[in-house]
């Protein structure tokens, strides 16, 4: 190994234990979580810029309905037993209703505390998903699966926003119930309606997803259109004084 001490001050760095009493070596924590790591870092795992320094402490968060942010703080707070026993979100609105921005709120809590992290939108996904299927090197689509499978939290953006083939949905399906017989966490945001959304992805994996995710219904106006509305009357163009009526 590296040569740094044991972050969980269990081992001397190398990662392993000795157990003299039985007369075994065996593997620290530390290892694992390293192995984690390596594997989850071939993963999407950064905040996109946009929502990178996301807080509960600044704008827009704290322009957001209390109850759900309370919800998500709550998560926050509870970040560990809850990724453990499996335990995600689902945010449930229409666009520009802050979705995104509180799901990565929980993303970048994970990481901070040390969790590995996959970051996706569905299309983006699945299309990798096909790819890699499509892709020479041997293994690198079970490769891609198993890990998809074994980070702590998995992140889909946007569940729902395109049709896609049969035989990707059934690739979706079996990531999403691996990880619900691992107990793993799921993290999704959608604009569809439980209904529409088994339309889309099919009802066994909404099943399943409702299973794991605790649901959070964002409402209210498409905030990214008022930003836009927004600059319009900060910055009245003299060309046009009759813009904001436009
Ligand atoms: N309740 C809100 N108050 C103020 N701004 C908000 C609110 N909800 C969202 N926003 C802003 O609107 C934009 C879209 O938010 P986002 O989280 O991407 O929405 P969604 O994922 O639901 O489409 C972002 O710039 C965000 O900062
Ligand atoms: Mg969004
Ligand atoms: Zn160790």
């Amino acid at each position: 190994m590296s040569g740094a001490p044991c972050p969980l001050g269990r081992c001397d760095g190398s990662g392993l234990i000795e157990d003299a009493e039985h007369g075994v070596v065996r593997y620290c924590d530390c290892r694992r979580q390293l192995v984690a790591g390596r594997r989850a870092r071939a993963l999407s795992a950064v905040v996109p810029r946009r929502y990178r320094g996301v807080s509960f402490e600044r704008p827009p968060v704290t322009e957001m309905p209390a109850p759900q942010v309370d919800l998500v703080r709550r998560y926050v707070r509870q970040l560990g037993a809850r990724l453990d026993a499996g335990r995600g979100l689902w945010f449930q609105g229409g666009p520009g209703t802050g979705k995104t921005t509180l799901a990565m709120l929980v993303s970048q809590a994970a990481l901070a505390s040390g969790r590995t992290v996959a970051i996706y939108s569905l299309p983006r996904l699945l299309a990798e998903i096909r790819e890699t299927f499509d892709d020479d090197r041997p293994g690198a689509y079970t490769d891609l699966l198993d890990r998809l499978a074994g980070v702590d939290l998995l992140h889909l953006d946007d569940v729902g926003a395109e049709k896609t083939s049969p035989w990707v949905l059934e690739q979706l399906y079996a990531l999403i119930n691996a990880r619900y017989e691992d107990e793993s966490a799921i993290l999704i945001t959608t604009n569809l309606s439980h209904e529409d959304l088994a339309e889309q992805i099919g009802a066994r994996t909404v099943s399943r997803l409702e299973q794991m995710c605790e649901v959070v219904p964002m409402m209210g106006r498409d905030r990214r259109r008022m930003e836009v509305t927004d600059l319009r009357e900060q910055r009245p163009d003299p060309a046009s004084p009759d813009l904001r009526l436009a």
